[in-house]
This record gives structure tokens, C-alpha cells and sequence, in this order.
């Protein structure tokens, strides 16, 4: 459905007052004009935030493009919103898979000089295609594309500079943690309306995602399990005062379960057979695979939409599970996404590190590259200016000691 524009402009608007770590960044592009020439082509969830960061790349001289990252993420008021401002979209909340691919094409076919990927699927076009083009390099904004990135490295495939955003300090440490930790609930409650004190609450996966929904969940009266494939995870889940246990012996406890592993089939037949009666079954991860839709559809008997991005599943044994948000990232499925401040955070490590593709990508290897380690303290700083927070400066005896290995007992 179209959107609102007046209700998208309004929604930019007040993403862009709460975002002014990229705001800076806007001011100083549009005086350099760093992009200039340049095409951006960019698969991202299409919703305010993302359009604040698309406009900061234009005015840095850049033609930009946007394409979903994925097929529920958008918001179609901002999408009107920043097509008004000139940004050639290719995103429609509920769209098809068939048009989900069209997006990726389209943004191929502009012929782009650097991608903006969140998930890899554009990066991985690319690859099958096999010809990299006019393309500089790309940045990838979560743990789900660096994984895939770093497999396409190993198989000496990668075919130009790829920029990890997402391991960034500034990302993961806030947006991957805080970020996630928030809009999953914000995404629960919207779908749900139920409260969360009280309920036994399975968090699948104990990375930064995992840790921060945990945290959030515990903080609004739940008693939350942590399951872990990762022996130094789980034993960190335990010594944070979590249940740790298999999800075989967590499911028949759960009332809800949220899966953040970036893997799949977390939630599968085996599990689905023991699930408590009523439990909630979401997705925090990149894709919509770790709980398998299948083997729900599979074994249930019945199956229908209760209410929006909720859909009860029966089966033979009386029992009633719900998936929420088709088991797509339940935060922006049926949440609006991360909170703005922290997605200031991590499109200013974006921003920045495409105009760094932009003027060394060129020289710079075919390999998966960090973020620049003054970019994510550029940003640091400017995230730290507003909270009046001082810092202590090491002194010339610190800096000797820090730099010296012969200095000890
Ligand atoms: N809003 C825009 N991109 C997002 C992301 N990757 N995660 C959560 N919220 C977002």
C-alpha cells in the first residue's frame, strides 16, 4: 500500500532531530561532497532511520538507492518520504520474494561505485553475477553478512574491500546489544499486548543480541533461559544469573521463545512437539529460518491469523503455539526497529565508512576490512559530546609505560 507522505515527512523529520551524530556528518558532506559522481546502492530496512542515512549520502554528492532488506522491514511512509527527496526506492512493506529480488537487480543494474548491505544478499548477487563492475567495495551493517562475508573470503571469491560495520565497537557494542535488547521487545508487545513479568522467557543465542534481549526481558519481570551452542557464551549467560540449558529441556518450560543465533533451525520438529502449550515463538536473527516455519506447518493441524503478525498454530494433542511476525526479525516486522540514538551510532559508522570506500577503496585489498579504528572513535566522541561525560587523557609516564615491554617486576 502507498504511504502517507505527510506522515512519512514528519517520521524522517523526527528521526533526523534525534540523530545528530549523522547530522554532523550531513553538514560536513555537504560542504565536501565526498560522493560526488558516485552511486550508492543500498539493501537496508527501508524505515526512517534508514531514509535520514540515505539523505546524508546524497548530500554528499552520491545518487542513492535503496532496496529492502527485507520483505516486512518497510515502512511505506518513509518510503514515500525519501522518494520525494529524490532517493529511487525499491521497497514495499509486504512485498513478495519475486519483488524483493527485482530490488536487488535494480540496484544492480544502477551500476553501483560502493554497496550498503545489511544480510549480504546484495553482495551475494553480486558474486553470482561474478563480474564486480564499477563497484569500490561495500559495507555490511550485521553478524549475519559478516558471517557470509568472511565464508566468501575464505573460499578466495571475495571480489572487492568489504567494510564490517557491524564489528565495529560503536555497532555491536550499542546498536547489536541496546538496540536489539529494546526493539524486540517493542516488537513482542506490538504483536502480542501480553505481559512479560512473570513468563518463562527462552532466549536462543547469547551474542551481543542475545545478551541485550535477555537483559531487556529479565528487566520486565521475566525468568528467562539462555540456550547456547558456545561453551564461553553459556558459561557467560550462567555467571550473568541465567538458566542455561538444550532447547529440547527449554521448550516444554517456554512462553516465549526469541531466537538471535544468525543460524537455523533453532526452533525444529523435535522441539515443536514439546513446546508448552501457548508459547510465543519469535525471531530476533537476520533471517526468517530459525524457527522453522516448515515443520510448525508440518505437524500442525490447524492454522490461522489471530491478529496482526500473530498466526496460531494446533496441533493434534490439543496444544496452541503462536508465531509472531511470520517469523521474520520481529523488531521491525511488527516494532519500529532499533530506537533512533542508536542507529545514529551505527549509519554514522556507515556514513563514514562508505566516504572511506569512496577515497581509498580503490587501493585497499579484496579482503574483509574493520571499520577504520578512528572512524569508530570519531564517533564515540560525538556520541559522548551530548552527555557532558570527561574523559582523563593519559599522561606522558602512562603513554612510556603503555608502549614499553620492559617495564615489569
Ligand atoms: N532500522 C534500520 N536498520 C535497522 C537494523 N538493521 N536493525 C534494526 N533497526 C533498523
Amino acid at each position: 500500500m502507498p504511504g502517507d507522505l505527510e506522515r512519512g515527512r514528519l517520521k524522517l523529520q523526527w528521526a533526523r532531530d534525534h540523530m545528530p551524530v549523522l547530522g554532523a556528518i550531513r553538514r560536513r558532506f555537504e560542504a565536501e561532497r565526498p560522493l560526488a559522481g558516485l552511486t550508492v546502492s543500498a539493501v537496508l530496512h527501508v524505515e526512517a532511520k534508514t531514509c535520514v542515512l540515505a539523505l546524508a549520502l546524497q548530500s554528499a554528492g552520491a545518487e542513492v538507492r535503496l532496496a529492502a532488506g527485507n520483505p516486512l522491514s518497510t515502512d511505506d511512509d518513509a518510503v514515500a518520504a525519501v522518494r520525494e527527496a529524490g532517493v529511487t526506492t525499491f521497497a514495499e512493506k509486504g512485498e513478495s520474494l519475486g519483488a524483493y529480488r527485482a530490488g536487488l537487480e535494480a540496484l544492480l543494474a544502477a551500476d553501483p561505485d560502493v554497496i550498503v548491505d545489511d544480510g549480504a544478499d546484495l553482495v551475494a548477487r553480486v558474486h553470482e553475477r561474478g563480474d564486480r563492475g564499477r563497484i569500490r567495495g561495500s559495507t555490511e551493517e550485521t553478524t549475519t553478512g559478516v558471517t557470509r562475508l568472511r565464508a566468501l573470503e575464505r573460499s578466495g571469491r571475495l571480489l572487492f574491500p568489504a567494510i564490517v560495520v557491524n564489528d565495529a565497537d560503536m555497532k555491536h557494542l550499542f546498536d547489536n546489544r541496546y538496540g536489539t535488547g529494546q526493539s524486540v521487545i517493542d516488537g513482542v508487545l506490538t504483536a502480542t499486548n501480553l505481559l512479560l513479568a512473570g513468563k518463562v522467557a527462552v532466549v536462543a543465542g547469547y551474542g551481543w543480541s542475545g545478551k541485550g534481549v535477555a537483559a531487556r526481558l529479565r528487566g520486565l519481570g521475566a525468568d528467562v533461559v539462555v540456550t547456547e551452542v558456545d561453551p564461553v557464551r553459556a558459561l557467560e549467560a550462567r555467571l550473568d544469573g541465567f538458566r542455561v540449558m538444550p532447547m529440547l529441556d527449554a521448550a516444554p518450560l517456554a512462553q516465549l521463545i526469541v531466537t538471535v543465533t544468525g543460524s537455523t533451525g533453532v526452533v525444529r520438529a523435535e522441539h515443536v512437539k514439546v513446546l508448552r502449550d501457548g508459547c510465543l515463538l519469535a525471531n530476533a536473527g537476520h533471517f526468517d529460518v530459525e524457527v522453522s516455519r516448515t515443520d510448525l506447518e508440518g505437524l500442525a493441524v490447524a492454522h490461522r491469523t489471530v491478529r496482526p503478525y500473530v498466526e496460531e498454530y494446533r496441533f493434534a494433542d490439543g496444544r496452541t503455539v503462536y508465531l509472531l511476525g511470520e517469523g521474520r526479525l520481529i523488531n521491525l516486522a511488527a516494532g519500529q526497529g532499533h530506537p533512533v540514538e542508536i542507529m545514529d551510532l551505527s549509519f554514522a559508522l556507515q556514513a563514514l565508512s562508505v566516504e572511506h570506500l569512496a577515497r581509498h577503496g580503490s587501493g585497499m585489498a579484496p579482503k574483509v576490512h574493520p571499520v577504520p579504528a578512528e572512524i569508530d572513535r570519531a564517533v564515540a566522541e560525538a556520541a559522548l559530546a551530548p552527555f557532558g561525560v570527561g574523559l582523563d587523557a593519559l599522561t606522558d609516564e602512562q603513554v612510556r609505560y603503555r608502549d614499553s615491554w620492559t617495564e615489569g617486576t
